[in-house]
Order: structure tokens, then C-alpha cells, then sequence
């Protein structure tokens, strides 16, 4: 019998995690003790949260809550079976048609959540032979979506539309899906939709677009990054959002022309082999699309705290981004160093925590900062005086 020399796993993982250690790459799970609208406690300590991406401050509204408990006070919690099995309820299907018609899109489909959703619509529709081209700071959902659909994947530089058209034209024979993020999850800026567009028009490729950080944020009603550059279904055929971002639920979503949801309907393994999201938490997503389009107060309070970050960072003379949203990261370099700027702000009441390779590139590391609409003015000022000592 030959002796088995194989590595073990388990001690493989363990030397990788030592290696992630030494390169202050560990990543650490915080418990948050209670949340009280902008403040988290982790630690016994009451923090001001600039880590959310409840942006619009929804996930504690009293509507949300009394929309949830309604819902599972008449169906219970969970939705039991899969949607094709019986797990379909009417709170699903108003959800959709909510959904839908907010987007300007002819039907919607629920999934699970968003790295759910992004793998079930690019290995519903590529496959082998096919090419996916993608933005190079995609969310690793999309990213790995396209590696397990067994495609070919192909990166352009980040916003780079002409990258974009390159790589298309690399492969002209080829079925495409262009995917990008609406609004970089990291970065916090907006993709180039219209050109992009463009883009797809010409070269006969599919575009999607992952607009997770942009509804409820950015266009009309918050209707998301695609409303915002008032791009049709025609243009942008695939759009796939998250409701547990802007609307504070949990969830996710595809919407597009009635044939791309019915063909998903009958091909997307992650929608057919998985328990539909309860129906109280369709119920709340719903009582959210109702506030998020109507209060546009949120987005207005938003945009001024925006403003106000970015008038206050630059002059305390911070690299900051060239974002206009509610994402507004600090790239301080190395892993060390944003974790230590991290430590002090916590340690001076704030919870901004530090986002290191790879979830950004190499030498990239920064403090992802998010505002909210339960942010106020002087929470801004008093956070820019907090950066200004703990980076100084
Ligand atoms: C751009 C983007 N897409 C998809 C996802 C995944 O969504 P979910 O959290 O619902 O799985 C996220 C973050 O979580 C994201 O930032």
C-alpha cells in the first residue's frame, strides 16, 4: 500500500491564518451588544457607527418592525419551502411587483440575498464557451459568480469602459454578460452606466449591473444607480439589488423583462434549491421601498452629510475618494496602519472599522467610512476631529 503524503487541511488553514497574522491581515468577529440608531455597543463600549450600510436608517424604523410582525403573526416565521414548492406567499409576490414597478422593470424575482442572487443569474445564463467581462474592483460575489459558472472571465481596469469594449473584442464570437457594481462597494463611486451601456449596444453583450449600494441611495424615489442615468430595461437588462442595505431588511432581488425572469425562474439553482427568505421579512422590505421612495428627506439629509464629510475632510487635508455617495473610504496604505487608526478611534468612541486586502487591493487598506441618514451634522464634525488625532 503506497503511504498517503498528502497535506492535512486543517493544518494547511491553521499556517495560512499564522501568515495572515504576521501580515495584520486576521480577520476579527466583533459582537455588537445593542444598537441605538447611529450607536453600536461591542465591548461594554457605545460607539458611533460609521460602518452601516443601513443608509437611509431603516432597519429600526417602527413601520419596518410593525410591517415584520404583522406578517409573522399571520404566516409564521418561516416560509417553510422553496418558492417553486409551496413557499411562494403573497407577501413574496407583492414584494416583487413592489420592486418591479420602483425600477421601471417589467418583473422581479426574490433570492435569498445578493451573493445568492449575483450566482444564480450568471450561472443561469453563462456557461462554458461564454464570456463574462467584469470591472477589476467587482464585489467577490460577482467575481466568484463568473468563476463558478465556468465561463471565461475577463477583468477591465476599474471603470473603464473602453477596457471594457477591449475586452469584448477580444472575443467576438463569444456570448457576454458585462457585470459591474452600480456603486463600488469599497470605493463608493458610480460606475460608468451610459457608457457602459454603450458599450453593450455595440459589442451585442448582456450588461448587468449589481446596484446593492445604490437603491434607495442614488436617482429618483432612490430608485438606484441605473434610474439615476435614466437607463432602460433595454439597456441594462439584468439589474440585481440588495434589501438589507438602503432598505435595512435582508434579501435580494433581479428585475428585468418578464422572459429574463421567467427563464431565470426555470434555471437559476439558487432560486429553485433553497427555502424562500420569510415572508416577514418581504413583508418589512416592503414597508421600507414605501418609506425609502416617499421620505426624500433621507436622501436629501444624506447628501448634505455627504457634503458636509467631504468639506471637512479635505480641508484637514485627507486623501479622501472621489465619491458622492454615502461611501466614503480613507486609503491610509498599509494593513498595520489602518488597523492601528481604527484602535484609536475606537478607543474614542467611534466603530470605523479597517478593510484590508484582499477585500481591497495590495497596499490599498483604508477605513471604509459610511454615513447614514441617523448621522448628524456635529456626529460628522465630531468624527473629522477624531480622524484629524488619530491619523496625525
Ligand atoms: C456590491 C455587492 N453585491 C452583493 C453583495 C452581497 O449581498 P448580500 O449581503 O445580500 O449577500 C454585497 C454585500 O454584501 C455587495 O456589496
Amino acid at each position: 500500500m503506497t503511504v498517503a503524503r498528502r497535506p492535512q487541511l486543517t493544518e494547511r488553514a491553521a499556517e495560512a491564518m499564522s501568515a495572515r497574522a504576521r501580515a495584520s491581515l486576521l480577520r476579527r468577529l466583533r459582537t455588537v451588544e445593542a444598537v441605538d440608531g447611529a450607536y453600536v455597543a461591542i465591548d461594554g463600549k457605545r460607539l458611533l457607527n460609521f460602518a452601516s450600510n443601513d443608509y437611509l436608517g431603516l432597519s429600526q424604523h417602527p413601520a419596518l418592525r410593525d410591517a415584520l410582525i404583522a406578517a409573522a403573526t399571520r404566516w409564521g416565521v418561516g416560509a417553510t419551502a422553496a418558492h417553486l414548492l409551496g413557499g411562494h406567499r403573497d407577501e413574496h409576490a407583492a414584494l416583487e411587483e413592489a420592486l418591479a414597478h420602483w425600477t421601471g422593470r417589467e418583473r422581479a424575482l426574490l433570492f435569498s440575498d445578493g451573493w445568492m442572487a449575483n450566482l444564480g443569474v450568471v450561472a443561469a445564463l453563462t456557461g462554458d464557451g461564454d464570456l463574462c467581462v467584469q470591472d477589476k474592483l467587482n464585489h467577490a460575489s460577482l467575481v466568484d459568480a463568473a468563476r463558478l459558472a465556468g465561463c471565461e472571465l475577463k477583468r477591465y481596469p476599474h471603470g473603464d469602459s473602453d477596457g471594457a469594449r477591449r475586452q469584448l473584442a477580444s472575443s467576438p464570437d463569444a456570448a457576454a454578460l458585462v457585470a459591474s457594481d452600480g456603486v463600488f462597494s469599497m470605493d463608493g463611486d458610480v460606475a460608468p452606466l451610459g457608457e457602459l451601456a454603450r458599450v453593450c449596444a455595440d459589442q451585442r453583450a448582456t450588461l448587468m449591473i449589481d446596484d446593492a449600494h445604490g437603491l434607495g441611495v442614488l436617482g429618483e424615489e432612490g430608485a438606484g444607480s441605473v434610474a439615476e442615468a435614466r437607463l432602460s430595461q433595454d439597456e441594462v437588462p439584468i439589474l440585481m439589488a440588495t434589501l438589507g442595505k438602503g432598505l435595512g431588511v435582508a434579501g435580494a432581488f433581479v428585475a428585468g423583462s418578464a422572459a429574463l425572469v421567467d427563464a431565470l425562474l426555470q434555471s437559476a439553482r439558487t432560486y429553485i434549491y433553497t427555502t424562500a427568505m420569510p415572508p416577514a421579512l418581504a413583508a418589512a422590505a416592503r414597508a421600507a421601498i414605501d418609506i425609502a421612495r416617499f421620505e426624500g428627506w433621507r436622501r436629501d439629509r444624506l447628501a448634505h452629510l455627504v457634503a458636509h464629510f467631504r468639506a471637512g475632510a479635505i480641508e484637514s487635508g485627507f486623501e479622501i475618494m472621489d465619491s458622492r455617495t454615502p461611501i466614503q473610504p480613507l486609503v491610509v496604505g498599509a494593513s498595520e496602519r489602518a488597523l492601528a487608526i481604527a484602535a484609536n478611534l475606537e478607543a474614542n468612541g467611534f466603530y470605523v472599522p479597517a478593510i484590508r486586502p484582499p477585500t481591497v487591493p495590495d497596499g490599498k487598506a483604508r477605513l471604509r467610512i459610511t454615513l447614514t441618514a441617523l448621522h448628524s451634522e456635529s456626529d460628522v464634525e465630531r468624527l473629522l476631529a477624531a480622524l484629524a488625532k488619530a491619523i496625525a
